[in-house]
């Protein structure tokens, strides 16, 4: 069965066409990212346009590249939650009005469980293809990090579709807290990949920024950003105080050659990584369930993968890096599963700004 996944939930127009759940035939992301860099992020009303301009496009370049035409495609699945209500829509609709055109089958899904799906898709086979479906997908139970601009979730996964969420952020997200930081240090946006390579040069160990202490009662596996955050952006002062050469276009607070930027962003980013693990690595020894799963757009950071990698009880998936920001291709893969077994939403189905397909129990 080939599904098409549309998704246009924040800044990426993206749509992939997926078949058997597995293999991406197709996936293109068109990013909004130039659109929105000279705020610092993501404006609105400018996505919402955006996508209502692009996203004919952008389907049609993926059922081309899948060497398709909309009659090669079973059924088609779109993001509705969670994400920019006025982005969501554009691609909702559209994903129903192919559906309803085509007489095929629509499913409307959730970005997060989306996220969680990407370690299961593989490149269509190919030479020299590493990674057959299978071989990377893992069996549940496993726990889930999901980890992005908007969330920072730690769950268990019992199925693609039955998730209980362990702990969250009692306050900004992974992925909010590297973007703040970026902007107010000028590390360029968006600022979680802007960090991850500026901290390459720099000392982790030349900050020493606060890991936050959750009061006696909170949930064990919650995670908080906004003391670190506020903490990298009080050194700001100081960083700005201390004579440094110029840079062009006007960043000069961060050009590569300056040590003490990749510093900061070195120690921040160490911090930032040591909050999940602790409360990862909790979960982990109290449920006893030992492979992990990771993507949103923070499962990209290599420090990340790397302290994940490195930790010897653990087994740990990524998805791909390509796979790990937002795509149609997590949307398809997951779309296929609902579709497989007779779930269908009605064109009716509704956009939300919230995740709703998850259970919150505690412990
Ligand atoms: O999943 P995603 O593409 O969009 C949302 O659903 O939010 O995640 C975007 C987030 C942004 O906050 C971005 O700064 C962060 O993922 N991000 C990273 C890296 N690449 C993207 N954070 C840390 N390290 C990275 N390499
Ligand atoms: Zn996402």
């Amino acid at each position: 069965m080939k599904v098409l996944g549309i998704e246009s939930s924040c800044d990426e127009c993206a749509a992939a066409v997926v078949e058997d759940g597995a293999w991406v035939l197709s996936n293109v992301v068109a990013t909004q990212i130039p659109w929105h860099a000279a705020y610092n992020g993501v404006v609105p009303e400018i996505a919402s346009r955006m996508h209502t301009e692009w996203i004919g496009g952008v389907v049609k370049e993926a059922l081309d590249r899948a060497g398709i035409g909309p009659d090669g495609i079973d059924g088609v699945a779109a993001t509705a939650h969670p994400g920019l209500l006025g982005s969501l829509l554009v691609g909702l609709n559209f994903a129903k009005a192919f559906a309803w055109a085509a007489r095929i089958p629509f499913i409307a899904v959730d970005h997060m469980l989306a996220h969680l799906y990407a370690p299961r898709l593989s490149p269509a086979p190919s030479p020299g293809c590493q990674n057959p479906p299978g071989n990377t997908a893992p069996d549940y139970p496993f726990l889930g990090l999901l980890v992005s601009g908007g969330h920072s979730i730690i769950c268990r996964a019992d199925g693609f579709d039955d998730i209980t969420v362990l702990g969250t952020t009692i306050d900004d997200a992974a992925g909010e807290a590297f973007d703040k930081v970026s902007k107010h240090y000028g590390f360029g946006y968006p600022g979680g990949a802007a960090i991850d390579r500026l901290a390459k040069d720099g000392d982790p160990a030349a900050f020493r920024f606060p890991l936050p202490s959750l009061r006696k009662g909170d949930h064990p596996y919650d995670v908080s950003y906004s003391g670190l955050k506020t903490a990298v952006i009080n050194q700001l002062e100081q960083f700005r105080a201390k004579p440094r050469p110029a840079a062009a276009g006007g960043n000069a607070e961060a050009t590569a050659g300056n040590s003490e930027a990749a510093s900061i962003a070195a120690s921040f980013q160490k911090t930032a990584v040591e909050i999940l693990l602790r409360a990862l690595f909790r979960a982990a020894e109290d449920t006893g369930i030992s492979t992990v799963v990771s993507g949103g757009g923070v499962a990209a950071n290599s420090l990340l993968r790397a302290r994940l990698a490195e930790h010897q009880g653990l087994r740990c998936v990524f998805p791909p890096p390509e796979l790990c920001g937002d795509n149609g291709a997590m949307v398809a893969g997951l779309g296929f599963q609902y579709l497989a077994r007779g779930d269908r939403s009605p064109l009716s189905a509704a956009a939300s700004a919230r995740i709703k397909a998850f259970k919150r129990r505690y412990p």
